[in-house]
């Protein structure tokens, strides 16, 4: 079984598909790390976020078990994370190595940007996530003062203003909800009613389809 689970930054779809993968018992993968690790390797080996060549190099060397490093949490890596997105030559590094990932069994749960439109078109069930910008970026800011960094509500905002621009507005994979996605708006959900609707959505899509391995 696989599900894909996209949205804007700051959505919820972190959480909600991590939630998802241990009811189900799928495998997760949150797709955004991968792109926040290209963006770190390319710097570190001394490329440019602009340099196309250097961010898809680092993306066809990325190595899966560098993802667990807490610098990935960063803004400035979710900024990073963008500017590196929008190269169709990092998207389709990335694509086979999400690809191999949901094809494992017994099934994974992927959440994104593009996973039910690009990655894996044929996903079991399709939920699009989504929250208003003001509510999205006072649950990023939370998150930020939670871990003691400095921030105001304000820079946050404009952040996710900025990289949702950024990821609807790119030629290669745009953030869009696929047309056979379920909406899930959790502007006024808690995390609760966000989980018990999803895994509604998901059993009866996959009692449609009947249950794939
Ligand atoms: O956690 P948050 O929603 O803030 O960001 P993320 O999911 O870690 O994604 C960081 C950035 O990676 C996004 O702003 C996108 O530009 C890019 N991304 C993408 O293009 N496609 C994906 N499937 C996942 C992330």
């Amino acid at each position: 079984m696989i599900i894909a689970i996209d949205g804007p930054a700051a959505s919820g779809k972190g959480t909600l598909a991590a939630r998802i993968a241990a009811h189900f018992g799928l495998n997760h993968l949150d797709t955004g790390l991968l792109y926040r690790a290209v963006a770190r390797d390319a710097i570190r080996r001394g490329g440019a976020l602009e340099d196309t060549a250097a961010v898809a190099a680092a993306a066809r060397a990325l190595d899966a078990a560098s993802l667990d490093d807490p610098a990935l949490r960063s803004p400035g890596a979710g900024e990073a994370a963008s500017i590196v997105a929008r190269v169709p030559e990092v998207r389709e590094a990335l694509r086979d190595m999400q690809r191999d990932f949901a094809r494992r069994p017994p099934g994974a749960v992927l959440d994104g940007r593009d996973i039910g439109t690009v990655v894996c078109p044929d996903a079991d069930a399709k939920i699009y996530v989504t929250a208003s910008p003001e509510v999205r970026a006072r649950r990023r800011y939370l998150e930020i003062k939670g871990r003691c960094e400095r921030v105001t509500y304000e820079q946050v905002l404009e952040d996710i203003r900025r990289r949702d621009e950024r990821d609807a507005g790119r030629a290669a994979s745009p953030m869009q909800p696929a047309a056979d996605a379920f909406l899930l708006d959790t502007s006024n959900l808690d995390i609760e009613t966000a989980f018990n609707t999803a895994v509604g959505v998901i059993l009866r899509k996959v009692g449609q389809r009947g249950h794939r391995k």
